[in-house]
Order: C-alpha cells, then structure tokens, then sequence
C-alpha cells in the first residue's frame, strides 16, 4: 500500500505506524520524545484514507481537540495503518513551514489555535499521561532512550544538511546502521555477500541519501 506524506509517495505495510513509516523515509516530521506520545509534535493531518487507519483511540482524544479531530488531525505515533489502500497527510510541521513560506502572517492565529487546542485539552492530557506511567505502560528509562536517540538523529540530519549545502560529502552511520542491513559474515568473519547483494546494498545506499533540501525531521 502508499502512504503520501507530504506530496511524497512511500510504500508502507499494515501495521506500521505513521510515525515510523515518516521517520523512515526522512520526512519532515517531529518526533522529539522518540514516539511515546509524549511531545505532541508528531501530529499530521491525514487528507485520505482515514479508514485505512486504526480508530482513534481513547489516548489520542485526550491530546486532541475536538476541532483538530474533525479537521483530520492524528497523533502519527499513535496511529497504525489498519488496512490496504492509500493514505494522504501531511505534518503539521510541515504545514507550519509551508505557510512561513508563503503566508507567514498565517502563522498567528495557527499558533493560537494550536496552542488553544492544547491548553483546552491539557487537564485532559496530564490525567492520560500520569495513568500511563502509573500503569507502566510507559516507562521512564525507555523515554530517555528514546528522547536521546531522537535528539541524536536530528543533529545529524542538520550537520548532513549543512555539509551538503556547503558542497561537502555527508556520512549518514546513523541512517546506515538503522536501515541497511548487514553483509552477512562468514565463519571467519569475513564479510561474504554475493555480488547482488553487494549491489543491492548499494542501490540501497543511493536511494537513501538524502537530498540537498531535505527537511529535517
Ligand atoms: S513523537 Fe512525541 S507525541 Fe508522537
């Protein structure tokens, strides 16, 4: 099935979620507490295809509003694709860089109306997330985790993103050990991938770089 996340199309499976599905592809996409539902910033408003996602839970109706759930909205990390077809969204982070771009007075009262959408729903919000840690459905050594390796993978697509602007070659390890898979190893430890694979890895590598403007996630 397709997932087009932010006019870009990417082939995805059910099951997955929209957070990782955006993750894996470097959209651009907030994730800061690594997808623990924690930050609010992996929010995407889905244009097509929300039968094709799990229903929304009793966890994402204490983040959102009313409002923000009638316009489509959903928490990406919350979200499961359920079923075949082929869903559009686009990210609200994304959706703030557009409207910067081309209406950036827009911006004020998206801000307000975002900010009222979550103050409206805080009470709400806390209650959820303290039940959470009390239930141990979220525990507190994986959201450090989890926030780390968030912080990590977003300083290195800026250094990639300025390397690459001032012309220089980027090294994405981090992208290359979570995506790529290993050669496999011979007895011996030697590396002894046939010669397809070698090339598939490298095929692999290509379509994995990142562009000059990729937005980061
Ligand atoms: S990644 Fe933080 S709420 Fe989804």
């Amino acid at each position: 099935m397709f997932v087009h996340i932010n006019d870009r199309q990417y082939e995805a499976r059910t099951g997955e979620q929209l957070i990782d599905i955006a993750r894996n592809n470097h959209s651009h996409i907030g994730y800061f507490c690594g997808g623990n539902g924690i930050c609010q910033t992996c929010y995407v408003k889905v244009f097509e295809g929300m039968e094709l996602l799990s229903p929304i839970s009793d966890k994402e109706k204490a983040i959102l509003s009313d409002e923000l759930i009638q316009e489509g909205v959903r928490v990406a990390c919350m979200t499961t694709l359920d079923k075949l077809g082929t869903v559009k969204l686009l990210t609200t982070v994304e959706e703030v860089k557009r409207t910067f771009e081309t209406k950036p007075l827009d911006l004020i009262p998206y801000q307000a109306k975002m900010g009222w959408a979550s103050l409206v729903k805080l009470p709400e919000t806390i209650a959820m997330q303290a039940q959470r840690f009390s239930d141990g459905s979220l525990s507190t050594l994986q959201l450090i985790n989890d926030i780390a390796g968030a912080i990590g993978g977003a300083l290195e697509l800026i250094f990639m993103a300025v390397q690459e602007t001032f012309g220089g070659k980027s090294r994405s390890q981090a992208f290359t050990r979570q995506y790529i898979p290993e050669p496999r190893k011979s007895d011996k430890g030697k590396a002894d991938a046939t010669e397809d694979e070698k090339l598939s890895y490298s095929a692999f590598h290509e379509s994995m770089k990142l562009q000059k403007h990729v937005p980061v996630n």
